[in-house]
């Protein structure tokens, strides 16, 4: 049998990246991630696509979305790629939802909800490797030395657009953008919602029974 295909999706915050590291181990599947690919390559020239910013950093650290154009492509390479996936970031307005549809079947869809005034305490205490990618928070996940990843020892950071200003912006894009997406797999009786509340051992043991249960 094929690797399970999985979409995973929530607001900024909900724990869409600590859950996919997870669903990665236990299923053997890729992580296939817009907003850590667009990390990578904040600095690419887009400027030939005539629209707002040159660079997707320049979206990123605003808060806004990046062109379609350019996510459509980095997720349609991804998943070409991939024998089994979770897909973390994307689709995140309805017309990347429709692209998704015409270039990949998927196995099971979950949402995870998790109240706004939680997701900003999370955001701005989010530390991430630099190195590696691994996510803290200076509460709620704190590495064994401060600053150093447990993983590799890289140096962790803070990410560009997880100040409180922008922290609010992408939450305002979301409800604008992406929570229309999560209402159209919703109308289609695809979705499972997953509360993402409580510790992240917890979640997952949440999220782990509802998507086994499912495939
Ligand atoms: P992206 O990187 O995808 O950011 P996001 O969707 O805003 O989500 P985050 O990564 O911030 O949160 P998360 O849900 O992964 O939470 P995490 O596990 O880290 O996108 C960034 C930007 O790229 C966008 O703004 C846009 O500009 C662009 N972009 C990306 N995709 C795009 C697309 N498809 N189209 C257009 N533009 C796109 O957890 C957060 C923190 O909480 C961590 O510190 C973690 O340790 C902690 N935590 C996690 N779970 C728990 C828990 N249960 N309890 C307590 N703390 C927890
Ligand atoms: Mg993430």
């Amino acid at each position: 049998m094929s690797q399970p295909k999985l979409l995973l999706l929530g607001p900024p915050g909900a724990g869409k990246g600590t859950q996919s590291a997870n669903l990665v181990e236990r299923f053997g599947i890729e992580h296939v991630t817009t907003g850590d690919a667009l990390r990578s390559n904040k600095g690419m020239d887009i400027s030939h696509l005539d629209t707002e910013y040159d660079t997707p950093g320049a979206y990123m650290d605003a808060g806004e979305l990046v062109p379609d154009e350019v996510v459509n492509e980095i997720v349609r390479t991804a998943l070409e790629d991939a024998d089994g996936f979770v897909l973390d970031g994307y689709p995140r307005n309805l017309d990347q939802a429709e692209y998704l549809a015409d270039i990949t079947d998927l196995d099971v869809v979950v949402s995870l909800s998790v109240p706004t005034d939680e997701l900003v305490r999370r955001l701005t205490g989010r530390r991430v490797c630099s190195e590696c990618g691994t996510n803290y928070h200076v509460e709620f996940d704190q590495p064994e030395t401060e600053g150093v990843c447990d993983e590799c020892g890289g140096e962790l950071v803070q990410r560009d657009d997880d100040t409180e200003e922008t922290v609010r912006e992408r939450l305002r894009v979301f409800e604008e953008n992406t929570a229309p997406v999560i209402e159209f797999y919703d109308e289609e009786g695809e979705l499972v919602t997953v509360d993402g509340e409580g510790a992240p051992g917890e979640v997952w043991k949440r999220l782990e029974s509802a998507v086994e249960a499912r495939l």
